[in-house]
């Protein structure tokens, strides 16, 4: 079925915002098994599994996985409330919204709070996070691998590289929301403290799972702390079960977490090097493809995620009807956020979609921009970069 043909049939729509994300057809079937109880051996060996390969993604030795019902934001506050009592001094670097939410969680916990923001449309600097560190002493840092709002991913390795340089004590703390199982993230080698994430985005599950995975600093942090001002936030109280899922702190998603254990099946499957290069690849070909109707990258060049785009619009097209197109030609795709409302369109291609739903997106862009002139001149540009990359649309 084309797109127009599932559109019109009333069906499906393919969901290219950045996040929530398509769901692979073998993690549906996942989630659609009977329920299973939270003690039945069955679902214990999926939660055990599950963890442990949560931690191999980020290639993190002694860390604490936490998988709880909620989503990236209960991660946030998690990491935060976990690690630092109030009135600590942290420091945000923010290049984007959810560096900014991070920033209103650090003031609604009592946290100190300065921060480095990056020039619109650039990731947060080593050379920024330099000169932020030499002018006080933080407890922590928290970093946004990938900003959703603005598409822009910072050099986590080289500003860890810094961080650690500078202010070797200070813990840091790893927003990966729109990033882990998408791009490469190596929690040892670069010295990262804890990254959390969200299921919807780059694990290609449905919303529902807030996961942090907590390094042995992070972990003594929260056991130097008196007390925790969240009951159910507490990862004290949950790392029995993290630990050995054969218990009961608070009812898990069940169906969610058998889901986990499928998509890190396929992540590994895959081969998580494999899948960040996939990961590359259909950015780069989604982004020729539209420039050739004249969407420019928002972030610039260097900064730019492989997780999602953000595109500014040709002259003259009109943010609210080129959306309602999209719609109309069955695939959906964001608006811009915060400042960049009615300014960009953001598409997300992380989790599982390949070269068709990269296809499709240009397609119907092409028909809702160039209609009945269209001569498939972008279209032809996806298929030919696709062949030299030895890719099928299958
Ligand atoms: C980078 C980033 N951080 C945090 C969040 C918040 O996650 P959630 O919407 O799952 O609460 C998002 C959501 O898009 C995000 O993209």
């Amino acid at each position: 079925m084309t797109t127009s043909e599932t559109q019109e049939a009333g069906g499906e729509r393919l969901l290219m915002i950045p996040g929530p994300v398509p769901v692979a057809e073998s993690i549906r079937e996942a989630l659609a098994q009977p329920t299973l109880g939270h003690r039945d051996p069955q679902f214990v060996a999926h939660f055990r599994s599950a963890l442990q390969k949560l931690v191999q993604l980020v290639d993190a030795a002694d860390a604490l996985p936490v998988v709880v019902p909620g989503s990236g934001t209960l991660a946030m506050e998690m990491a935060l409330l976990n690690t630092l009592p109030v009135q600590a001094p942290i420091l945000i670097a923010t290049q984007g919204v959810f560096g900014d939410r991070m920033r209103q969680i650090a003031d609604t916990l009592g946290l100190e709070t300065d921060e480095v923001r990056a020039e619109m449309g650039q990731a947060v600097t080593p050379e920024q996070l330099q000169a932020a560190l030499q002018q006080r002493r933080y407890d922590a840092v928290t970093l946004t691998h990938v900003d959703t709002s603005t598409g822009t991913m910072v050099d986590l390795r080289a500003v860890a590289g810094v961080i650690k340089a500078q202010q070797p004590e200070a813990l840091i703390l790893v927003d990966s929301v729109c990033a882990t199982g998408g791009v490469p993230e190596y929690m040892d080698a670069w010295g990262l403290d804890l990254i959390l994430t969200g299921s919807q985005k780059a694990l290609g599950l449905p919303p529902g799972l807030a996961l942090l995975i907590v390094g042995a600093r992070a972990q003594a942090a929260r056991r130097a702390l008196p007390r925790v001002p969240s009951y159910y936030g507490d990862w004290e109280r949950w790392r029995p079960i993290m630990e050995n899922p054969d218990g009961y702190f608070a009812t898990p998603a069940t169906n969610m977490v058998v889901a986990l254990d499928q998509a890190l099946a396929m992540i590994f499957k895959e081969g998580p090097e494999t899948r960040f290069a996939r990961h590359e690849a259909m950015a780069l070909v989604l982004r020729r493809g539209l420039a050739e109707l004249g969407f420019e990258a928002y972030p610039a060049l260097g900064h730019q995620a492989p997780t999602l785009s953000v595109l500014r619009y040709p002259a003259g097209v009109d943010a609210a009807s080129f959306l309602r197109g999209m719609y109309n030609q069955g695939i959906v795709i964001a608006d811009g956020i915060g400042q960049l409302a009615g300014k960009v369109c953001r598409i997300g291609h992380m989790g599982n979609i390949g070269p068709r739903e990269v296809l499709q997106v240009v397609e119907a862009a092409e028909r809702v921009l160039v209609r009945e002139q269209s001569n498939g001149k972008a279209r032809g540009v996806v298929l030919a970069v696709l062949k030299d990359m030895g890719l099928n649309v299958t």
